[in-house]
């Protein structure tokens, strides 16, 4: 893994940016499958800028965002389609249509997830993806555990995952318990990785991550398998 150190958040979310940057002025066609959470935020704000001094177009790009909580409406605004939405979508001159976020309200989880799947391969897969990590090293909804799953799949939020998360809901109760989530092999499978890692909470996973080592306990230790994963961490990270 190719880990960049820089001084804090903002320099963390300039080099993000600079990387889907690049990526953009050579593909502006490119798929880029995107991450939530609080981490990418900064980012995100960097490409609306740039997209709206002309330095960057959305115009032809499709996105593909990792996860979703389960059961959650579009609408709701805790929900990664309203996030996604709020922080890049509603800002910059990208076609709606063209972004995809799982469907918290599905009927059918399963179909939905088989359906994802067919539809990123539809699309010739993930140019570029973008990580966060987990206090507990999950990535996407691949929660830590015995075995992991290899494609888009519901599954359990663990209780570590819904305390961290549940600062954004106005109570821990109001957490979804489930999500829908690319899989490790889905992860796997884009052509570029960057993880985006910021703060003293994310050392032991980031320390874990980068150990060389494979453990389903640390779900984004797999991501050693892959052979282009960029990790942008701050000082006071690693
Ligand atoms: C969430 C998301 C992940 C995200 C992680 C870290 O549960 N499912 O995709 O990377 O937690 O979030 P944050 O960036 O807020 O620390």
């Amino acid at each position: 893994m190719n880990v960049l150190v820089v001084k804090d958040y903002e320099a963390m979310s300039r080099k993000g940016a600079d990387i889907i940057s690049a990526l953009l002025t050579l593909n502006g066609k490119a798929v880029l499958g995107l991450a939530t959470g609080s981490t990418p935020v900064g980012m995100y704000k960097e490409l609306v800028k740039r997209n709206k001094e002309g330095v960057i177009s959305f115009k032809d790009v499709t996105t593909v965002n990792l996860d979703e909580y389960y059961p959650i409406s579009p609408e709701n605004n805790q929900s990664y389609r309203y996030f996604m939405n709020q922080n890049l979508f509603n800002d910059i001159d990208i076609d709606k249509t063209r972004t995809h976020v799982l469907n918290g309200l599905s009927s059918d989880p399963d179909k939905e997830c088989k359906d994802y799947e067919d539809m990123i391969e539809s699309l010739g897969g993930i140019d570029l993806q973008v990580l966060g990590i987990g206090r507990n090293g999950h990535i996407g909804f691949n929660e830590p555990g015995d075995f992991l799953y290899p494609m888009t799949h519901k599954t359990s939020l663990t209780e570590s995952t819904i305390e961290a998360n549940s600062r954004f809901f106005a109570s821990i109760d109001d957490v979804p318990r489930y999500s829908l989530t690319m899989g490790i092999g889905t992860i796997l499978n884009a052509r570029k990785i960057i993880v985006l890692a910021s703060g003293k909470d994310k050392k032991e996973a980031v320390k874990k991550m980068l150990s060389n080592t494979i453990d389903t306990k640390c779900p984004a230790t797999l991501l050693s398998l892959h052979k282009d994963v960029t990790v942008i961490v701050t000082e006071d990270c690693i």
